[in-house]
């Protein structure tokens, strides 16, 4: 059964009101259309069919050749089958959605995992009989295709994030990665949550038309507690997540055999040391013949913003910056420290112009006064600007350009692919 989208809000609006009135924060925002945080788009329009507003992209497992679409609903208040096919063809298959609960609501997380997929093709999906078209794209099947993503962190729900995906989804980035602080639901905020879902979902739209798929790490703003059952942890990340995180709060993905990111818990759900950094030096091991070996940190190694020994970076530099440094990364992101910083490259706690180039420091949406590059001499560059990085793989080499939420072009960068081999394993 179709639904127009005034019904859908009505049942969403339900949802909400069962979570209970200590958890409605931002209702009003939730279902305001004319809200500042839609200024510029076009007011949902039933006629359009259904569009579910938290509709968006990501993965589970190799890019290259899967895709994995998402939405919070109701079951039985529409149809929810996935048709999809190759754009420009009419041979339409389809798969089912899975359904389970979105913690402390009625909404259920409309999971639709596709597969066997070609790489670098452009596909096209609808959701249902009555819904607008969709398109995405595959990542490429190798690296020698250039593409370019984006990243960055610390969001929320505020116009500087909007504003930072707009021109984020401007770059035609094939993805768009968070290293955690993402909704700042804090593992209690359905509404947040689901508000920053609503603006992703509306504004990382490609100049193509195509939706741009989100990888997500985790951050301590996703977080309620680090104790108890890993995925109640952070119930709503792990909600949308726990697909890539089945197991633990920590995972690898890899895209074909030119590009894994190692996504990590700089100690929110699960602890750095022990068995994450052992997990850590066996996929690092694992991955010596990758190009491009990407680790991503919440809590920054060499923070911008916070204090270098107390700011919580100590055990990331005990335990993972020396694996960093063993198996000779080629880049890490960091977080969560709100500011634009880029270190030096850094070897053994020392610049040194074969180490490895730190990049963040989380500020999406979010912002704070760096300290000043005389207290952090480890830093080369900082700026108190709201930013993304978009990066550019070409061939060995990448291309990071920082830039802010009105545009402007913080900073250029360029690393090359770092000599890694079995030996090192
Ligand atoms: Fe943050
Ligand atoms: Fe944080």
């Amino acid at each position: 059964m179709a639904i127009n989208r005034r019904e859908f809000l009505g049942t969403t609006l339900g949802g909400l009101a069962a979570a209970g009135a200590g958890s409605l924060v931002g209702l009003d925002a939730l279902l305001a259309t004319d809200s500042p945080a839609y200024a510029g788009f076009p007011t949902p329009d039933a006629a359009a069919g259904f569009r579910p507003d938290t509709l968006f992209l990501t993965w589970q497992r190799d890019p290259t050749t899967t895709m994995t679409i998402q939405w919070l609903g109701h079951e039985h208040t529409h149809s929810a089958r996935i048709s999809y096919a190759v754009l420009g063809q009419e041979n339409w298959q389809t798969a089912d959605p899975k359904l389970k609960p979105f913690p402390n609501t009625q909404f259920d997380v409309f999971r639709t995992e596709l597969t066997g997929l070609s790489p670098g093709t452009e596909y096209q999906f609808k959701i249902g009989d009555n819904s607008p078209t969709f398109r995405f794209r595959t990542m490429p099947a190798k690296a020698t295709n250039d593409f370019t993503f984006v990243s960055g962190g610390d969001a929320g729900v505020n116009r500087h994030t909007i504003d930072n995906n707009i021109i984020a989804a401007k770059q035609d980035p094939m993805f768009c990665l968070f290293g955690g602080d993402i909704a700042y639901d804090n593992g209690v905020s359905a509404a947040t949550n689901i508000q920053f879902h609503r603006d992703y979902s509306r504004t990382m739209i490609d100049t193509q038309g195509r939706l741009i798929p989100m990888v997500a790490g985790i951050g301590n703003h996703e977080v309620r507690t680090s104790k108890g059952p890993l995925h109640q942890r952070g119930p709503y990340y792990f909600a949308w997540h726990d697909g890539l995180y089945a197991e633990t709060s920590y995972a690898t993905l890899d895209f074909g055999d030119y590009l894994s990111l190692i996504l990590l818990d700089t100690n929110h759900a699960s602890p750095v040391a022990g068995e994450q950094t052992d997990w850590l030096e066996k996929r690092l091991a694992e991955r010596v013949e990758i190009p491009h070996l990407i680790p991503v940190n919440h809590v920054p190694a060499y923070p911008s913003v916070r204090d270098f020994n107390f700011g919580g970076g100590a055990p990331i530099r005990k335990y993972w910056v020396p694996l960093y440094e063993k198996y000779n990364v080629d880049l890490v992101l960091d977080h969560h420290d709100h500011a634009f910083k880029r270190s030096y490259p850094m070897k053994d706690g020392l610049k040194d112009p074969n180490g490895i180039l730190y990049l963040g420091d989380g500020s999406w949406g979010k912002l704070r006064r760096p300290q000043g590059l005389e207290k952090t001499p480890y830093l080369e560059h900082v700026s108190e600007s709201y930013h993304f990085t978009i990066h550019r793989l070409e061939g060995e080499e990448r291309f990071h350009m920082a830039m802010s939420d009105s545009g402007r072009i913080l900073d250029v960068c360029s690393t090359k692919k770092k000599p890694r081999g079995k030996s090192m394993g």
